[in-house]
């Protein structure tokens, strides 16, 4: 493997790829790609700029596209709460159903099971996919034989996309992501749909609260560790939620007395209006074959369910021009979504000497007949641009929700994350750190701690189903 591959690889410099060995045409195409793919200080600083004002725009109005979305989730918990509640997650690959016993000092017991959805379920009618749900929760219930069936079950619905709230419980459906398209859902409530669900099937169960999975991952934190500032999913979508001052939801019409409360970003829609985001023509056309064409790029620049098919595109550029695989693709690569994002981390982790894990991915799961280790370095290349792209546009993101907050004059602050980009994506957190670094200065990483959290959408959703049940949200 050449020297320049074999680095251990936070950041890629341009110039390493002159130490490239291929034909003039093969390493002057990946500079042409490491330049439209890199995104310097510079640029990073005009991206903070431009979120920091479309958050502000959010907070000031309904219908701007960064939506800013006030979750109805006020109070902070204390550890302290107890009882039994239901949570179910819709979002990702499965469903998740779990009972969760809160037990006081930050204690907490969680039973759980998964559901695959099934794909045509994802893009079906809105009332069969609760109907699925409802049987879901009905068939958990009576596997773990809950005592307390007798008596209504307070159940928190992590949902995990952009539903516009008019109460914890109540909202409508703004639009779909992430590959689901249901029929009969948009501009209408999950929240009473899913509850019909129950009613038809005459189970005793309450959707008590509506939850986004960025406020169930902040709350869940919180109620463990309340330095928790924030809650950011970097997983099959991205989106960040945190503690905003009431006074400054300046469009927030109703009387409250909470002085703060969780606003769910939806930060996936940031710069629709492409005035920033550096977008290539790898990223137009996945936007374009996407369900949502035009909406949520930001999304699509940097989450799970979008990373790999980039580098799918980008690798058939490359085969188009003859500087790939001997200009031969595969019936496999030719597939939409067929190069999936947990291939990328293979390649990226992959530091033998051959290459053979990356010849694995390349020749037995996409089927490519013949690869050599040049090729072989030529696709690691444009993993490591696409993944280090989107974990520096991450980071823009986080700084702009540090600068709207003015944290860094603060005490340390923690951000809760959960997502599989950020716990299995190779040096994403680091590179995530770097270019913050870059933006506030090395001592940045004292001021801002990531920390892992998985239990958002079972503890998180608990602890909101709580609080409404007891009247505290
Ligand atoms: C949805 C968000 C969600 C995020 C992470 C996005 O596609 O719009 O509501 O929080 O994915 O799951």
């Amino acid at each position: 493997m050449s020297a320049w591959l074999s680095r251990k690889v936070s950041s890629l410099n341009l110039q390493e790829l002159n130490e490239f060995d291929g034909s003039q045409e093969q390493k002057q195409a990946l500079k042409e790609l490491g330049k439209e793919f890199e995104i310097t200080t510079d640029k990073l600083r005009s991206i903070v700029k431009q979120f920091t004002f479309e958050m502000q725009k959010g907070l000031e109005r309904h219908g701007a596209k960064v939506a800013m979305i006030p979750s109805f989730v006020t109070g902070k918990p204390t550890g302290m709460e107890s009882g039994t509640y239901l949570a179910i997650d819709l979002g990702g690959t499965n469903l998740r159903v779990c009972k969760v016993d809160l037990l006081g000092n930050g204690k907490v017991e969680i039973q759980q099971q998964k559901y695959i959805v099934p794909e045509a379920m994802k893009v079906g009618e809105m009332r069969q996919l609760c109907d699925f749900i409802a049987d879901s929760v009905d068939m958990f219930l009576t596997e773990i034989d809950t005592d307390s069936y007798s008596e209504t079950l307070q159940l928190g619905f992590t949902f995990s996309f952009p539903v516009n709230l008019r109460t914890i419980n109540r909202g409508n459906l703004m639009q779909w992501t992430k590959g689901y398209c249901c029929t009969g859902a948009i501009g209408k409530d999950p929240g009473l749909m899913l509850q019909d669900s129950f009613r038809r099937k005459n189970m005793k169960v309450n959707v008590a609260a509506i939850v986004n999975d960025t406020v169930g991952t902040l709350m869940a934190h919180a109620y463990r560790d309340p330095t928790t500032f924030m809650g950011i999913i970097f997983g099959t979508g991205t989106n960040a939620a945190y503690f905003e001052k009431m006074d400054n939801i300046t469009k927030w019409e109703d009387d409250i007395t909470s002085d703060e409360m969780v606003v769910n970003m939806e930060w996936g829609a940031f710069d629709e209006e492409r005035r920033v985001l550096p977008m290539t023509i790898y990223d137009n056309r996945l936007d374009r074959e996407s369900i949502n064409p035009g909406t949520h790029i930001y999304e699509k620049m940097i989450s799970g369910m979008y990373l790999g098919e980039i580098v799918r595109n980008m690798t058939l550029g490359l085969v188009d021009q003859l500087l790939l695989f001997n200009g031969k693709s595969s019936p496999e690569l030719n597939k939409k979504w067929s190069f999936e994002t947990s291939h990328m981390s293979a390649i990226e982790i992959d530091t033998s000497s051959d290459l053979a894990d990356t010849q694995y991915v390349l020749e037995t799961v996409l089927g490519i007949p013949s690869t050599t280790l040049l090729d072989r370095e030529m696709v690691k290349t444009l993993c490591r641009l696409v993944g280090i792209r989107a974990a520096r546009l991450s980071a823009a993101g986080v700084a702009a929700v540090m600068t709207h907050c003015n944290l860094l004059p603060q005490d340390a602050c923690t951000a809760a994350v959960d997502g599989s980009v950020f716990e299995f994506y190779p040096h994403f957190s680091h590179n995530m750190m770097k270019a913050l670094k870059e933006l506030f200065g090395e001592d940045v990483e004292q001021k801002i701690k990531f920390s892992q959290s998985h239990d958002g959408s079972g503890l998180g959703a608990a602890v909101i189903a709580m609080q409404v049940s007891k009247g505290n949200s």
